[in-house]
């Protein structure tokens, strides 16, 4: 086909303890890529609009119970039915800022004491993200910001387990960021890290396939 390899957009993920402010930062960036006149889609996962987005809101609201491997499976499942999607849309040159992905997967599974590295099978050759930003926050800090909801991973002991996964996959993706920043200085190292990512993207990096 006539994609032009050379000028994609951007695969830029989110990741954080519950309640770090990716949901803020990205609508955030966001506006400011629009604004400078690129193109660019927010996205999220899990993305709750599907039927298995459907079944894992479910168990997120404790309104069904479901083995820690198949929800494992579920959250993995519910990136595959969106990967082609996404590499045609970076292919034709949008941007992608996405609120979590396989690295919430595989910390918040390991979190219960599932085997990292079978947590990491299922999210092979799923499309690498360029960029992970990583918005670092304590979870005792975490917790106390307008305190968690009724989600079922809401909770410090949990959370403190998820933070000790989330630094074993720390790769050379990651930029990490001082969430407990005023918004607007953790925004400016947002931007400028971004800004970096989307010109080596449009210079012709390419694409790759987890893990690296
Ligand atoms: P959300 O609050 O960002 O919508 O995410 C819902 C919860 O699901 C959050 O506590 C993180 C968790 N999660 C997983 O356990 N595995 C995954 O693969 C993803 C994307 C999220």
């Amino acid at each position: 086909n006539n994609l032009s390899s050379d000028s994609r957009g951007a695969l830029i993920v989110l990741e954080g303890l519950d309640r770090c402010g990716k949901t803020t930062q990205s609508s955030r960036l966001l506006s400011y890529l629009e604004e400078l006149g690129h193109t660019v889609e927010s996205w999220r996962f899990p993305d709750r609009t599907t039927n298995v987005g459907q079944m894992i809101s479910s168990y997120l609201a404790n309104k069904s119970h479901l083995d820690d491997h198949t929800i494992h499976l579920l959250f993995s499942a519910n990136r595959w039915e969106k990967r082609s999607l996404m590499e045609s849309k970076l292919k034709s040159g949008t941007t992608l800022i996405i609120d979590r992905y396989s690295y919430s997967g595989v910390a918040f599974s390991s979190a219960k004491g599932l085997n990292m590295e079978w947590c990491k099978a299922p999210e092979i050759g799923l499309l690498a993200p360029d960029l992970v930003l990583y918005l670092d926050i304590s979870p005792e800090n975490a917790a106390e910001r307008g305190g968690y909801g009724e989600e079922r991973y809401e909770k410090l002991e949990f959370q403190k387990k998820v933070a000790q996964s989330y630094k074993t996959l720390r790769d050379a993706s990651w930029k990490i960021i001082d969430a407990t920043l005023p918004i607007e200085d953790v925004e400016k190292q947002v931007r400028e890290t971004v800004l970096n990512c989307v010109e080596a993207c449009v210079k012709g990096k390419p694409l790759s396939e987890l893990w690296l």
